[in-house]
């Protein structure tokens, strides 16, 4: 099923519902080249052994510059020019090393993603955002830029493990709170196992929380307004994944908690709404508690790319599904982190 949306740097072809063997009518062979990490050229190399194929080491420590510099001179050495399609097929972290190496190489050069993990589908791979880390900042230096197209085939799901289903569920608990709440609904009526054993149940998900992303993206591409609601969970959440090596979903998970702390303070959000959150994201398999020492957190977010002066615009909720940025001083942030790490106590 074919969908274009049209973002204002460009139109992405959305194949919903795919298979990863259309890949070689969508794009033919002479003009691309695929990027890869090792596990899912472990798994299915040999679908898409017929293109050049560029590996990687899986994991958050590849998305740096030595990554960049190396990938770019291969890509050279291949004489990669700009009439080729660089086709980043993995998860979150080849979407992010693809999308932003095919936006500075040559000045930029087309890309295209097919999503491996539950992550990529839901989030990741869609919205143009991509970048890489610098020390212990998340996507420090990036682009804005849209993929041509995104091949969804989720049989790649049969091989992803569990603890990475739990992580791309955390994405999805972040639409169900800042968005549609029916996403909740459904979230606490099943479990992950019947999105696993139902595959078009979990294609049902999938297309929701794309279109809400897209939703958003569309109406404020370059981030100046309404697209900062994506970021719910994600501030904190930034610190504890680069600074504790958490994954992004376990990470996210816990900066949604500090976020509805804050929100309690800062727009009277109802405590339950934290009880249930904290019961879906544990029914998800996520975590809700951290031991972390605060003074590193707050130093992190002083470099956060959120940070206006002596605040951060901070994504609270209102109440479910209705979301609000606010700007918090380090010291708000701060309270509402200290309460967050006193929960590791009860
Ligand atoms: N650009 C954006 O808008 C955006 C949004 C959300 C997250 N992200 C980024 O995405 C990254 C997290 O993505 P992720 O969770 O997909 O991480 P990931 O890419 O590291 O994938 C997680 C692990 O699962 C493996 N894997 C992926 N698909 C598999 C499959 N089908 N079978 C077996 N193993 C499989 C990978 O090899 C890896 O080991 C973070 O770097 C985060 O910052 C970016």
């Amino acid at each position: 099923m074919l969908h274009t949306i049209s973002f204002p740097t460009g139109k992405v072809d959305y194949y919903l519902n795919s298979s990863c063997s259309q890949l070689f009518q969508i794009a033919p062979t002479a003009h691309n080249i695929i990027i890869t990490d090792k596990n899912i050229n472990q798994f299915y190399g040999d679908l898409f052994s017929i293109y050049r194929v560029i590996i990687i080491k899986p994991g958050e420590d590849s998305k740096n510059w030595e990554t960049i510099n190396s990938l770019a001179s291969k890509l050279a050495a291949l004489e990669v020019h700009k009439t080729t399609t660089i086709i980043g097929i993995g998860g979150g972290v080849i979407s992010d090393i693809v999308g932003f190496l095919a936006s500075v190489y040559m000045r930029g050069v087309s890309f295209a993603f097919v999503p491996t993990s539950l992550l990529g589908m839901v989030d990741a791979a869609i919205g143009g955002k991509n970048g890489i880390n610098v020390d212990v900042h998340k996507n420090m230096i990036g682009t804005i830029r849209q993929p041509k197209f995104i091949l969804y085939d989720t049989s790649f799901l049969k091989t992803l493990p569990d603890e990475e289903w739990s992580n791309g569920f955390a994405e999805i608990i972040k639409y169900g709170c800042i968005g549609e709440p029916k996403i909740l609904a459904d979230l606490e009526t099943n479990n992950i196992n019947t999105f696993r054993s139902k595959p078009e149940k979990m294609n049902e998900l999938i297309a929701i929380c794309i279109q809400q992303k897209n939703n958003i993206v569309v109406s404020d591409e370059q981030e100046s307004g309404v697209r900062k609601v994506l970021n719910f969970g994600h501030t904190t959440g930034h610190a504890f994944e680069t600074l504790y090596k958490l994954p992004h979903g376990q990470a996210v998970s816990l900066g949604m908690l500090v976020a509805l702390i804050a929100s309690e303070k800062h727009t009277n959000l109802s405590t339950t709404v934290r009880m249930q959150i904290i019961q879906t994201l544990q029914h998800y398999g996520l975590p809700v508690k951290l031991r972390f020492d605060i003074d590193k957190v707050v130093q992190t977010l002083r470099l956060d790319k959120k940070r206006n002066n002596d605040a951060i615009d901070f994504v609270l909720l209102e109440a479910l599904g209705k979301p609000i940025v606010k700007s918090l001083t380090f010291t708000e942030i701060r309270e509402a982190l200290q309460i967050f790490a006193d929960a590791i106590k009860h």
